[in-house]
């Protein structure tokens, strides 16, 4: 099972954000990216994703060519994201907040209501089940019915990993899932992640906590303008002369 992206580019007006990317990941491991401020992480996520269009290249999934795809079509095929800036809906209760992220509920359409109302009941039990473990497995029972507005940086980004689960991914993207979150509850994030991985889910994680990266991921890759600049161990990939030039003689 892999995730291939084939010398993928994006420019914004005149700027390369991606210039050439390519990187073949195995979508069942713990992968992570790393790289300086504005080397294209988040622009990568978002073309793999399909919440944005490549202007050339090609991503793949287990083969198949998915640039067509909208990202509920992804979504559906396996692959969800997370966003740098959570996206939860503040006003919302934890609880409310998963329920909302369930897909496909019969009761989202006007006929499925007037003609199986049974059905509904039955997916939203279901779905109130699948939020209630969901609720369980994060840890985030204390807070369920509390606006997700008022929840710390933390239980905001266990929020969003719940609010991913919740469409049954085999790859999750994470976008610096452990940004602006105290070290407790970092170590609490990459248990919930390493024990999601030995169920099946793969990761791919951009992440600039570099020690917190690298105790979680067996293999890695750095970008720096747009492109690929290494791959490999963690370890081998720090020491690389390249990328300490890009990460302490690079721009910011
Ligand atoms: N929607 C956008 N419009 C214009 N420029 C963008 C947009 N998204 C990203 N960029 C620019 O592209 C570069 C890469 O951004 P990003 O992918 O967010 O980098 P990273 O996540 O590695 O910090 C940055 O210089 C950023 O300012
Ligand atoms: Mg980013």
């Amino acid at each position: 099972m892999t995730l291939e992206i084939r010398d993928i580019s994006k420019s914004f007006g005149g700027f390369k954000a991606l210039d050439g990317m390519t990187l073949t990941i195995d979508s069942k491991g713990l992968f992570g990216i790393i790289g300086p401020n504005g080397a294209g992480k988040s622009t990568l996520f978002s073309v793999v994703s399909g919440f944005q269009h490549a202007d050339s290249g090609e991503i793949r999934m287990d083969g198949k060519v998915i640039d067509k795809l909208s990202p509920p079509e992804r979504a559906r095929a396996g692959m969800v994201r997370t966003f740098q800036v959570p996206r939860e809906f503040s006003h919302l209760t934890v609880r409310e907040n998963l329920m909302a992220a369930a897909p496909g509920q019969a009761g989202e359409s006007l006929v499925g209501l007037f003609f199986r109302p049974g059905q509904v009941r039955k997916e939203e039990a279901a779905i109130a089940e699948k939020v209630a473990t969901t609720i369980e497995f994060l840890r985030l029972g204390k807070v369920a019915d509390v606006p997700s507005g008022k929840l710390s940086g933390g239980q905001k980004k266990l929020l969003e990993l719940g609010r991913a689960l919740m469409v049954d991914p085999t790859l999750i993207l994470l976008d610096e899932p452990f940004a602006g979150v105290n070290p407790v509850l970092i170590g609490e994030i990459m248990e919930r992640i390493a024990e999601l991985n030995t169920r099946g889910i793969g990761f791919v994680i951009i992440e600039h906590d570099l020690q917190a990266l690298t105790r979680l991921v067996p293999r890695l890759a750095v970008m720096d303008r747009g492109r690929l600049l290494a791959e490999g161990a963690p370890a081998a990939v720090l020491e690389d002369p390249v990328v300490r030039e890009a990460y302490l003689g690079g721009a910011s």
